[in-house]
């Protein structure tokens, strides 16, 4: 498939377009200028700018929408970063016939939901900071495009991707680099109706996020991350950070770590 990648510079970005490259064809869309390693097209710009977007999308059979800021940060700087973003891409794909989005939602779109034995995608939204907000909203403009336009949608509520678990909670919340683009592919090539939120983590044994909507796409996850667990460490936090499906977000705890960095993302 030719896929616009928004966030092709990003973590997530570039390890999906490397371990995709061989499958789909990609184009992709970042602030920042293509990695050292891209090899296909590629356009420099802000996609929540139309003009940029339909240039972007132009020619595509799907977009893999990745570009946002990948954390917490004032509520307009979200609302350009996610809500603006999504709708001027998917305004794009309704003026070029593209019919196909997969988005990198978050944990955070239901992040103040208490622990459960085992987390439906149709729990309620309930975000835990204005990053949060921002993927509930840009979810209900899938939800809208699809039922308005139908453009099929894949809405990926991400865990923590990271190379390997580095805490408690990243041992149920784990997303592999591997799994993650099995994911991504399994989205873009499923049969599919309509908007579907997935959670995205990997077969974690410790894991309270339900797999099965993702099964039901083809995503078959293989890491688990209790392979890990020898190495992690146990902090005081621990016990607070597992109460909460946003863990550390939704603790609202002042040593929350900052992420963006290779090592802690989203988390
Ligand atoms: N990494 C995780 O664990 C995780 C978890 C849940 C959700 N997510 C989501 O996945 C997506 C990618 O995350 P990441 O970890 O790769 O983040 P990242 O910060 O490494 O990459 C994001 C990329 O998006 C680009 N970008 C930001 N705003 C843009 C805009 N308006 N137009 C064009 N490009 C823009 C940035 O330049 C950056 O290269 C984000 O939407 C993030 O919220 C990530």
């Amino acid at each position: 498939m030719r896929v616009l990648l928004t966030g092709a510079a990003g973590h997530i970005g570039t390890v999906v377009a490397q371990r995709l490259a061989d499958r789909h064809d990609f184009r992709g869309l970042d602030l920042r200028v293509a990695p050292q390693a891209w090899a296909g097209e590629y356009v420099v710009g802000d996609c929540a700018d139309p003009d940029i977007a339909s240039e972007a999308v132009a020619g595509m059979d799907a977009v893999v929408h990745l570009a946002g800021i990948a954390t917490e940060a004032s509520l307009p700087a979200i609302l350009h970063s996610h809500v603006e973003s999504t709708a001027a891409l998917l305004d794009a794909m309704v003026e070029h016939g593209v019919d196909r989005m997969v988005y990198a939602s978050s944990n955070h779109a239901v992040g103040m939901t208490p622990r459960t034995d085992l987390l439906p995608t149709s729990t309620r939204a309930r975000p835990d900071t204005f990053y949060g907000v921002g993927k509930v909203a840009a979810e209900g403009l899938l939800s809208l495009y699809a039922d308005r336009h139908g453009i099929a949608s894949v809405a990926i509520r991400i865990g923590s991707f990271l190379e390997r678990p580095t805490s408690r909670r990243n041992l149920a919340t784990w997303l592999s680099y591997d799994d993650c683009a099995a994911m991504v592919h399994a989205a873009l090539t499923a049969e599919l109706e309509g908007y579907t939120p997935i959670y995205g983590i990997s077969a974690n044994s410790d894991r309270w996020w339900d797999l099965e909507p993702g099964r039901a796409l083809g995503y078959h996850p293989s890491d688990d991350a209790a392979d890990y667990a020898s190495g992690v460490e146990h902090r005081p936090e621990d016990e607070a950070e597992g109460a909460y499906v946003g863990g550390p977000f939704a603790t609202g705890a002042e040593d929350r770590r900052p992420f963006g960095s290779d090592a802690v993302d989203d988390d």
